[in-house]
């Protein structure tokens, strides 16, 4: 694991928005395939990214896609296509092909087998599996990551590249990445802020016995090593 720890939030953001925009700039391919998560914690990304790099060029080579999904309108207030784009993509010019949404208006399992195959089409494979360039992470503070949660943990070793999840809690289905996929990114990161990630962040940081119980401790990229961004509340219990 790679940590990078920030002071506050808006200082994380500030800096990986920079560094996303180097690697997308410095990226020798004609399509940098980008894969974000939902949540909170991107919001802030998305808003550095519209704001400081409104008139980047670089946006024409991006290809947006995501990690997950809820299942629900891309109007619906908790759509993560929907504030991606009312904080992002409204903001910036980009190719509507370029935005490869989850169609959370679709019957999940139908959903997760067309996106499943519009990622085999067009992200590279290695040994037929899609390769992306950065997949963008979070992590709940139950130690999910993606929509692969503590009571679904066989979703990091399905054979699909795609996967319809159920949050605990709510029930809501998701389309997710599977554990598989995510691990083959060239890069990953995670984007962990909030003192409610201490515990989950210290388990995982330290490999206690807890953390085999988290999802996200098993994103362990097979090519690379996943680059933890943390703020100070998070990495409260790391030294
Ligand atoms: C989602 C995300 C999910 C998220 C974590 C962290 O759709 O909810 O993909 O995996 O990354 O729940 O969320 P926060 O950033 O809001 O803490």
């Amino acid at each position: 694991m790679n940590i990078n720890v920030s002071k506050t939030p808006e200082e994380l953001a500030g800096q990986f928005a920079d560094q996303l925009m180097k690697i997308i700039e410095t990226h020798s391919g004609e399509k940098f395939h980008l894969a974000i998560s939902g949540g909170k914690t991107p919001d802030l990304l998305f808003s550095v990214l519209a704001e400081k790099y409104v008139h980047s060029e670089l946006w024409n080579k991006v290809h947006f896609w995501w990690v997950d999904e809820r299942m629900v309108a891309p109007d619906h207030p908790e759509s993560n296509f929907r504030i991606a784009h009312k904080l992002l993509f409204s903001q910036i010019s980009i190719p509507e092909e370029n935005i490869h949404r989850i169609k959370g208006e679709n019957d999940p399992e139908t959903e997760a087998n067309s996106y499943s195959a519009q990622i085999q089409e067009q992200v590279p494979l290695q040994e037929n599996w899609p390769v992306f360039d950065l997949i963008l992470l979070g992590m709940g503070d139950d130690g999910h990551t993606a929509s692969i949660f503590p009571d679904q943990m066989e979703l990091l070793h399905s054979d699909s590249i795609c996967a319809v999840a159920t949050h605990p809690q709510s029930g809501q289905k998701r389309v997710t990445l599977t554990g598989k996929v995510i691990n083959r990114a060239k890069q990953l990161v995670f984007l962990v802020t909030g003192e409610s990630k201490i515990e989950r962040v210290s388990e995982i940081f330290h490999k206690t016995k807890e953390a085999r119980n988290l999802p996200a401790f098993y994103i362990a990229p097979l090519t690379t090593t996943a680059e933890w961004h943390l703020d100070e509340d998070a990495a409260k219990k790391i030294s």
